[in-house]
């Protein structure tokens, strides 16, 4: 017992973010920024994205096509100006492993046909250009408002001749392909920037927009003086939005359980904080240290050494799960244990489980919280004005605790000025937003 309780004790220090950790976030996120604004060696890639917040008077009627993960989705929008849209049709579609993996055009033509059947039922097949705007959530080099390349596959995605393309004209080649010459793509967004972009549309103070879903990332509004790397044309307003492509931010501290899933992954080295916060790691890092806790017989003692790893096969929705039975047994975690394969187990163990889901969820939505406090300080150092971070993402819809959790970080970093901040869950943004963005390049004639 005495053993165990030792045992917890070391994983909670080895998670553990203290204020002074958060301090030191702050400090290299501020220093990584402005390295990746200036174009030096950085793991942030601080992207230009072209685009500032809308006037919120922008209208017309859009589709939008929003890819970021295994699923992606079509919308039909009308923005109606005075901040206010009205969304006529959404449709999921779910990729199969070979969208993923294989060979790009296939993922290109199954967008291009998807969007044939999507216009049919929207009542804007008979307009006679329809304008889309695009949500790619990769890392893009934008190099216009609807033109950019895929700098790296990011999520397990792995489609083969896309990296180093431009994904508009793939897109436009795909929708030529099958029949589609009608469709005009007016802007490439990812789904940070939609976010952002969808909630600014009727609230002015809303500055960053932050995705904590399958992937993690977080884009702002930068003046343009700052960003060093910038040799376009002025653009009209002093601001422009950045893509931080926060998920690999790699000055965190690592455990030893961080060092093997990185190991363990198709991109190690990189997406270091997005292997430690999003939904695509959080139940195989659980599952990782569980089966270390495993192997050196602190729970389950029963179960044979070589099905150690069937705990490992916890996904992140199960681990939200076990946080959120709040019975006296944890029954709960026992039919989830029971589902992946462990028919027996006791309730010192199931409560030991349930504790270390709660520990290293915790510290990720610790650590999104330390990144919101630095971009927040980074556009307003003193913290004087008013910000809305517009948020969406599975994790921090879904994930018992996240939220919270992230909230009360936001308060201990800040004290009293944390008031001046509003994390508020902004959903369906990311496609609402590339239609947004495609009626500003609509009216600047882009
Ligand atoms: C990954 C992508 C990034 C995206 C994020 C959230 O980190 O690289 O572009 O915004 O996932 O979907």
């Amino acid at each position: 017992m005495a053993d165990r309780k030792a045992m917890l004790e070391r994983i909670r220090e080895s998670f553990d973010i203290s204020r002074r950790d958060a301090a030191q976030i702050v400090k290299n996120f501020h220093v990584e920024m402005k390295r990746g604004l200036e174009g030096r060696q950085s793991s942030l890639k601080m992207i230009p994205t072209y685009v500032d917040r809308p006037t919120g008077r922008e209208k017309g009627k859009f589709i939008a096509l929003d890819l970021g993960g295994t699923n992606f989705r079509l919308l039909a929008l009308e923005l109606k100006g005075g901040g206010r849209i009205s969304v006529r049709l959404i449709r999921n579609f779910a990729l199969r492993k070979e969208h993923i993996t294989k060979k790009g055009t296939g993922l290109f033509d199954l967008l291009a046909s998807s969007v044939k059947a999507f216009l049919k039922k929207s009542g804007f097949a008979n307009s006679r250009d329809i304008n889309l705007g695009f949500t790619f959530s990769f890392p893009i080099a934008q190099s216009g408002i609807a033109s950019g390349t895929l700098v790296a596959w990011t999520k397990g995605f792995n489609a083969k001749g896309v990296v180093g393309k431009d994904v508009v004209s793939l897109l436009e080649q795909a929708l030529v392909r099958n029949g589609i010459s009608h469709v005009k793509v007016r802007a490439l967004a990812n789904d940070t920037v939609g976010t952002l972009i969808a909630r600014s549309y009727s609230d002015h103070d809303c500055d960053v927009g932050v995705i904590i879903g399958t992937g993690t990332n977080a884009c702002y509004a930068e003046k343009v003086k700052n960003i060093k790397k910038w040799e376009g044309p002025a653009p009209r307003t002093d601001n422009m939005i950045i893509n931080i492509e926060w998920g690999n931010f790699n000055k965190l501290k690592l455990s030893c359980y961080d060092r093997l899933l990185d190991g363990k992954s198709g991109n190690p080295g990189e997406q270091i904080m997005e292997k430690m916060v999003s939904g695509m790691y959080l139940g195989k890092l659980c599952g990782i240290v569980l089966k270390d806790l495993v192997e050196k017989k602190y729970i389950l003692h029963f179960l044979p050494r070589k099905a150690s790893s069937k705990i490992a096969m916890l996904r992140s929705e199960d681990i939200s799960a076990i946080q959120a039975d709040k019975t006296g047994s944890l029954a709960g975690v026992r039919n989830i244990l029971e589902n992946i394969g462990i028919r027996l187990s006791s309730r010192e163990d199931r409560k030991i489980i349930k504790e270390v889901c709660a520990i290293i969820s915790r510290r990720a939505a610790r650590i999104c919280a330390a990144a919101v406090v630095s971009v927040i300080r980074k556009i307003d150092p003193f913290i004087l004005r008013k910000h809305t971070i517009a948020i969406d993402g599975s994790v921090y819809e879904k994930y018992t605790g996240f939220s919270s959790n992230m909230r009360s970080f936001v308060k201990e970093i800040l004290g009293a000025k944390a008031c001046r901040l509003r994390l508020v869950l902004s959903k369906d943004g990311s496609g609402k937003g590339a239609a947004i963005i495609a009626a500003v390049a609509n009216c600047e004639g882009a």
